[in-house]
């Protein structure tokens, strides 16, 4: 597609769901279009703009020519303090007020096209969209150009939520009340989920744990699986030889579905140093801990990361403290601003003076390129798909601790299905001690890394030989989209 002019350019408007878990995955998808020929714009909320221009500085959103950033808003006042917004309200803000400001977009960049000015650009050919922000299968519709809806969660995870209308139909949830949730109801295993052997209730995601039959999240996921069928196709992040059985079944129940995945892997593909340096992080990273890893041993350091939307209380925080400075091992750990309930982390001193020798806090750090240093050898995690598939193509092992959504099923699947993961079922320091010692020193710990291994060599296979699924994949699904916008 090299040769075409700009006006003749097919042009994806790409729209993640407004939180980091999503945007990330988006903004890789969004660059290997552009790598394979796409005018791309992308499209934050406006509270999220912001936040982009402060972390990663105010030229951060230049973008390039072929590559720019539009913003909607996402109908919710803005809050005061810089943190993911509640994820309940977000949904229902974006679903009920979005769609007319995304309308209103794409009429603006179809008039562009037009222009002989330097916002020239071509008129919007294809809509990506965040299988979470489906109103934008509305718009598709209307101004007659397909969609593919990409769902960043595992598809484990995403054919989870696709039975959720067969859990309320058999009544398995809403719960009766909420004794259902202590008294070992949850423990019930599921065995007709297709492509999935069998798992427990307490490991689908998280919204069936509700007793209110108008539970807004589960009511959320119930409408956007609903309308995952109207997409001209579906991305998931994932890779063939991981969840082969669990892909096909999905496409047995849905349109085309494409394993594009892993995506920060696919991306080694793409050379375009102004491209590169576009980023998404809406905390400000802080890349010093690299340096500190360079100077720890190989496979001496754990690290613990719970991911931007998981909140715990300061009873947890502290036990997990403890947990990591009786295991007398190295750590990096990353503690949000954000990451407790109502208030700022606060350590104990005693914690602080005691591993002041082995363990570095971060608030933020360069992810993906602290799960590729060799100096780490596991990851405490929160089991979030990003954090999971970054740490596959690390050959990590990991310790889970599921907080919400499909981060359960990611763990069940991880634990049970991969051979790579420890679950934390009990925030206790004792079973913390234990655990970060046998991920770092155990048999059991050495089997996972070697199995995490593997899963990378696979990982890296499909996304980077040339017969890789997920390389074909892409292409498949970039040709589907051409045709079907002509
Ligand atoms: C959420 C859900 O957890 C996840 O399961 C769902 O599929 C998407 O939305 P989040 O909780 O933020 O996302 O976790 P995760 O999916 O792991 O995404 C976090 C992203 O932020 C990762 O790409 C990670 O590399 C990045 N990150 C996190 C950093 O770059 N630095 C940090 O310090 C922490």
């Amino acid at each position: 597609m090299g040769s075409l002019s700009i006006t003749e350019k097919p042009h994806a408007l790409c729209i993640p769901y407004p939180a980091q878990g999503h945007i990330n995955p988006m903004l890789k998808l969004a660059k290997l279009l552009h790598f394979k020929g796409f005018h791309i714009t992308f499209v934050n909320t406006e509270y999220n703009h912001k936040r982009l221009l402060k972390s990663r500085g105010p030229n951060s959103l230049n973008g390039l020519p072929s590559f720019r950033f539009e913003t909607i808003p996402d109908g919710l006042p803005e809050p005061d303090v810089d943190a993911t917004q509640d994820i309940p309200s977000l949904c229902e803000s974006t679903r009920k007020t979005c769609l007319p400001h995304f309308k209103n977009l794409i009429s603006k960049l179809n008039r562009n096209s037009e222009g002989a000015d330097a916002q020239k650009a071509p008129p919007v050919t294809c809509i990506v969209s965040d299988g979470c922000m489906s109103f934008t299968v509305d718009a598709a519709e209307e101004f007659g150009i397909p969609e593919v809806l990409f769902w960043t969660t595992s598809a484990c995870g995403f054919m989870c939520y696709m039975q959720y209308r067969h859990l309320v139909a058999k009544g398995i949830t809403p719960l009766k009340d909420s004794s259902y949730i202590t008294d070992g109801y949850l423990e019930n295993t599921i065995d007709w989920i297709p492509g999935i052997k069998d798992i427990r209730l307490r490991d689908v995601p998280s919204f069936v744990r509700t007793t209110d039959p108008n539970d807004l999240m589960l009511d959320f996921l119930l409408g956007e699986t609903k309308r995952a069928s109207r997409g001209s196709a579906i991305v998931v992040n994932t890779f063939d030889a991981l969840e082969h059985d669990v892909m096909e079944a999905l496409s047995t129940i849905l349109p085309p579905v494409y394993s594009i995945g892993p995506l920060n892997l696919l991306l080694n593909n793409v050379t375009d140093k102004d491209l590169k340096k576009i980023g998404s992080n809406l905390w400000k990273e802080e890349p010093e801990c690299l340096e500190w890893l360079d100077n720890q041993e190989p496979n001496s350091v754990v690290y613990v990361n719970f991911g931007s939307i998981t909140v715990m209380t300061s009873d947890q925080l502290i036990e997990f403290a403890w947990g990591l400075a009786n295991s007398k091992k190295t750590f990096l750990w990353v503690i949000r601003p954000d990451l407790v309930a109502g208030d700022n982390a606060v350590l104990p001193s005693e914690f602080i003076e005691e591993t002041k020798n082995r363990g570095l806090l971060s608030s933020w750090c360069p992810q993906e390129q602290v799960l590729a240093h060799p100096s780490i050898k596991g990851f405490l995690t929160h089991s979030g798909w990003n954090s999971t598939l970054e740490s596959i193509c690390g050959g990590v092992p990991m310790i889970c601790w599921p907080f919400f959504a499909e981060q359960q099923t990611n763990c069940r699947f991880c634990c049970k299905e991969w051979g790579i993961g420890m679950e934390i079922e009990d925030v206790r320091r004792d079973r913390i001690e234990n655990l970060v010692r046998e991920l770092m020193d155990g048999k059991k710990g050495q089997e996972m890394k070697n199995k995490a291994l593997e899963w990378k060599n696979l990982a890296v296979d499909a996304a980077s030989s040339p017969n890789g699924s997920s390389l074909k994949n892409l292409d498949s699904m970039v040709n589907q989209i051409l045709l079907s916008s002509k």
